[in-house]
């Protein structure tokens, strides 16, 4: 109770003082036409918790061939084709039924140096994961989709990757990052990897009843804004080991070029009013009597947190 009482008072007190972009890079991203990466609703965005607003409709989410093993058709880069046929997600207030196409990564460089693409609160985490999904009305196509014009065209999972220390935290992570030294190159496709991990596993404990919502677009060009993102609230936990990986053997072009692919993620770009929405927050029963002590503890929180900001 205390605690949750601290961290009100803290969003309630302390002005927003973090710099949203202070960490992102610009300068690594490709200039490519930008054709609609100049609109009002692009993506990723700096999510700010004290104005997420709450929607009842964002119910849970039915996932369809996310425990099947035998749906990773190749990898290419940092993107793995799924079998679209075989995967869907529908529900969590999505309009319809959407056919999961690909999954792609986000990262920096190891895990000291963040290359999420959204971040909450100005807090920029290691790596962030993409599930892409494609409505349903499109047969899997994902050139007609974005040809659509349609706001709702795709709809994008996405889940930050933290840092842990416990070794083989996520196992499925182990056989993902096991791929990665087939495909050094960019261009390199290595098939065959099916019967080997199921996406489920790498988003192993997370809760997915728990996530923000709002409406943008892709985070590469040409940035066209046909996306329902849904940003999951609870990162998925992965070693520190495992998440250097990424970093350190996937290379842009080719290995003798010796250029890493790192930072390839997009800064976050201004919300233009676009309002981020989440479930209606739970409020914990009222205690039966709320006693003297933390009143007072209350009140000396309150003086502690008012200087504390200042600082
Ligand atoms: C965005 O960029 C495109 C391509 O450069 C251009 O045609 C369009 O007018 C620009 N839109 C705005 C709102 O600046
Ligand atoms: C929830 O869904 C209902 C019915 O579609 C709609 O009228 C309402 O505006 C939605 N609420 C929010 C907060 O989006
Ligand atoms: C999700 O699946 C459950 C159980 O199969 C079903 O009752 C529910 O209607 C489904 N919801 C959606 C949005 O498809
Ligand atoms: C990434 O980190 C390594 C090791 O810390 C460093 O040598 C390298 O210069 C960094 N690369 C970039 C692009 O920052
Ligand atoms: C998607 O549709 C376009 C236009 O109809 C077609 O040219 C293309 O081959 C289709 N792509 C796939 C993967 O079916
Ligand atoms: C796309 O849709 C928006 C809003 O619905 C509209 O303003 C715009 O003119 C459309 N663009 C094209 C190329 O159809
Ligand atoms: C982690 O997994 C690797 C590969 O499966 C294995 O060699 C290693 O012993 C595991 N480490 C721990 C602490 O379980
Ligand atoms: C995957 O398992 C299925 C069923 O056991 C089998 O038919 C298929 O050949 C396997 N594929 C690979 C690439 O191992
Ligand atoms: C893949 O799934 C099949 C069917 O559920 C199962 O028999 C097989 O053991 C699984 N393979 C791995 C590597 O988990
Ligand atoms: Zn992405």
């Amino acid at each position: 109770m205390i605690v949750l009482l601290v961290t009100c008072l803290a969003a309630l007190l302390c002005p927003t003082v973090h710099s949203a972009d202070a960490s992102v890079d610009f300068t690594t991203w490709p200039k490519i036409t930008p054709q609609y990466c100049n609109g009002s609703k692009q993506s990723p965005i700096n999510i700010v918790t004290a104005s997420v607003q709450g929607n009842p409709n964002l119910t849970s989410f039915n996932f369809t061939g996310f425990d099947d093993n035998s749906t990773f058709r190749d990898i290419k880069n940092r993107r793995i084709r799924l079998d679209d046929e075989k995967m869907t997600v529908q529900g969590g207030d999505l309009p319809g039924l959407y056919n999961t196409i690909q999954f792609h990564l986000h990262w920096g460089n190891g895990s000291s140096s963040p290359g999420s693409e959204h971040t909450v609160d100005g807090k920029q985490y290691p790596m962030e994961l993409h599930i892409v999904n494609v409505h349903s009305k499109y047969n899997r196509n994902v050139s007609v989709a974005l040809a659509a014009n349609d706001s709702t065209a795709l709809a994008v999972l996405g889940f930050f990757i933290e840092g842990t220390n416990e070794a083989n935290k996520t196992k499925g992570w182990i056989s993902l990052t096991s791929l990665l030294s087939s495909i050094p190159n960019s261009g390199n496709t290595k098939t065959d990897i099916m019967n080997q991990t199921t996406l489920n596993s790498l988003i192993e404990g997370v809760d997915r009843t728990k996530y923000y919502r709002y409406q943008g677009s892709l985070t590469i060009p040409s940035c066209n804004e046909a996306v329902i993102w849904t940003v999951f609230k609870e990162p998925v936990k992965v070693s520190h080991d495992l998440i250097n990986r990424f970093s350190t053997t996937v290379f842009f072009k080719d290995a003798s070029a010796s250029v890493l692919n790192t930072n390839n993620f997009r800064g976050v770009q201004p919300l233009n009013g676009r309002v981020v929405t989440s479930q209606v927050v739970q409020t914990a029963a009222t205690p039966a009597a709320s006693s003297a002590a933390t009143s007072t503890l209350s009140v000396i929180t309150v003086l502690l947190l008012s200087s504390l900001c200042w600082l």
